[in-house]
């Protein structure tokens, strides 16, 4: 493992500081009594971050998304932790009747609806949907969308997995629950790596990266986790990686396509 790998989340977590600490001490300046809420200090913080991060993590993932989303997604489209709305950008309009975007962040909503806006995705028209809960509450997920249930046709998670509560039971009753049968689920996500000393400084790394960075994971096998929920079509999609990507990068991809069955 080469130090400038190992040591290559010292960089992001630099960049996310810049970005978010100064911004977020001031809008705890102005309401002192954030200082009771955690989890919205975290959630301020990221918005700033991704305000000037998120553009750039957009572009190094376009290849991907230009392959596996413009060409598969389709019908009504959930995507799990919707940031800003980047994936809107890459629908086709022709195939994709509705974008419901799950993302507890309200801080990001409004820059979320600007995009889909952009995009020809708005409220009024009926084809966006902005729902502010968190991908494991299911129930709440449901309560937002018309019967028959299950409602979705794709299911999309692009780097989310690693931020969610409960990971595995979620997926699986997202699968379960939401997407309809003979619907897909299509991932990008940075995973647990295949190799041992890139594994142990992503464990390493994990409890410090999570704290700037909402509850970020390295260390999570998303894409082991979803084809774990098994009922997929056999012989259709699969999982593959990031065209160039080094192994040692501890922030390792993997890209997905599943049909369930
Ligand atoms: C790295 S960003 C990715 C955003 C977007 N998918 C993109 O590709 O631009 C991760 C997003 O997951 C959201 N998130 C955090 N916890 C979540 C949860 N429990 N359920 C759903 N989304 C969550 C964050 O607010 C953030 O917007
Ligand atoms: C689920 O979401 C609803 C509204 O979006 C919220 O009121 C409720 O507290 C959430 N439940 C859990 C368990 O997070």
């Amino acid at each position: 493992m080469r130090l400038d790998a190992a040591f290559g989340v010292v960089t992001d977590l630099r960049i996310f500081l810049v970005g978010g600490l100064l911004p977020t001490i001031l809008a705890i300046w102005r309401a002192p009594s954030l200082l009771f809420q955690p989890i919205e200090i975290s959630r301020i913080f990221m918005s700033h971050v991704w305000d000037l991060y998120g553009n750039s993590v957009d572009e190094a993932g376009r290849d991907v998304k230009k392959g596996l989303i413009t060409p598969h997604a389709y019908g009504v489209v959930l995507e799990l932790g919707a940031g800003h709305g980047h994936t809107v950008n890459y629908l086709d309009h022709s195939r994709v009747a509705k974008y419901v975007a799950v993302e507890p962040n309200v801080h990001m909503h409004a820059e979320l609806r600007r995009t889909a806006s952009a995009a020809g995705y708005s409220e009024d028209a009926g084809t966006l949907l902005i729902l502010p809960c968190g991908a494991e509450n299911i129930s709440s997920i449901l309560s937002y969308l018309p019967t028959p249930h299950p409602p979705v046709d794709t299911l999309i998670s692009v780097l989310t997995i690693c931020s969610i509560p409960s990971p595995q039971s979620t997926i699986s009753a997202l699968v379960t629950e939401v997407l309809k049968p003979g619907g897909q689920m299509l991932f990008y996500e940075h995973v647990l790596s295949d190799r041992k000393d890139v594994v142990w400084w992503q464990r390493f790394w994990t409890p410090l990266w999570s704290i700037f960075s909402d509850g970020c994971h390295l260390d999570r096998p998303s894409h082991r986790w979803i084809e774990d929920v098994g009922g997929w079509v056999q012989g259709e999609g699969g999982t593959w990686g990031k065209e160039g990507e080094s192994e040692e990068h501890l922030f390792w991809h993997r890209v997905g396509r599943f049909v369930k069955a």
